[in-house]
């Protein structure tokens, strides 16, 4: 990992390079990770920082979590393309398919975690295919890897919707529960049931 993570913070290989002040790898548990969530993209804090979910939002997250028993330790945090976009734009299409083949595959390759938890639309649909995180939230499905998911909203949309904030708590909840059920079973019979 720690060959990846150098090769992501001198990566020129998309346009997001040139506005970047650091690109943000990723942190947290390296061994034994059985949860892995993924957002979107850097921001302005995270850009500076060189570390995924410090802004606002990333305090929401750590609260989440922990209220559903976890910490930013005990899991692995990064985001679908490493650098933040200019005025935090969506990342575009092919920035997404760069990033992805080359660092966040290589991630979850490195990792193996049971569950990758996406967090908001970017990421939901790199996994899957479909955006409409309506539908998505809160019920697991599988990556398009063969991963354990559970999508959730971004923090981020907590801010804009409060009514949110209870759903992405709920979700977040739902993971030791899911991790247990994930530990024990043959991975294909889990998807019942979540
Ligand atoms: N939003 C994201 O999607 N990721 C971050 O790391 C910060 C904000």
């Amino acid at each position: 990992m720690e060959k990846l993570d150098s090769m992501i913070y001198s990566c020129k290989l998309c346009k997001l390079a040139n506005g970047r002040t650091n690109a943000v790898p990723g942190t947290g548990l390296l061994e034994n990770v059985e949860v892995v969530l993924v957002g979107e993209a850097p921001g302005r804090n995270e850009d500076l920082e060189g570390k995924p979910f410090v802004g606002s939002g990333g305090k929401l997250l750590d609260e989440l979590l922990s209220k559903a028993g976890m910490s930013r330790d005990g899991v692995y945090i990064t985001n679908v393309v490493k650098c933040r976009p200019p005025n935090n734009r969506k990342p575009e299409a092919d920035e997404i398919e760069t990033c992805t083949k080359n660092y966040l595959e290589k991630q979850l390759d490195i990792l193996k975690p049971l569950l990758v938890c996406t967090l908001g639309a970017t990421a939901l649909e790199y996994f899957t295919g479909r955006s409409r995180m309506g539908e998505a939230r809160g019920r697991l499905t599988r990556t398009k890897h063969g991963i354990a998911l559970l999508p959730t909203y971004h923090p981020a949309a907590i801010f804009r919707n409060p009514a949110y904030r209870e759903l992405l708590q709920s979700d977040l909840k739902k993971i030791p529960e899911i991790l247990a059920t994930l530990r024990k079973k043959d991975n294909q019979t889990v998807l019942t049931g979540f």
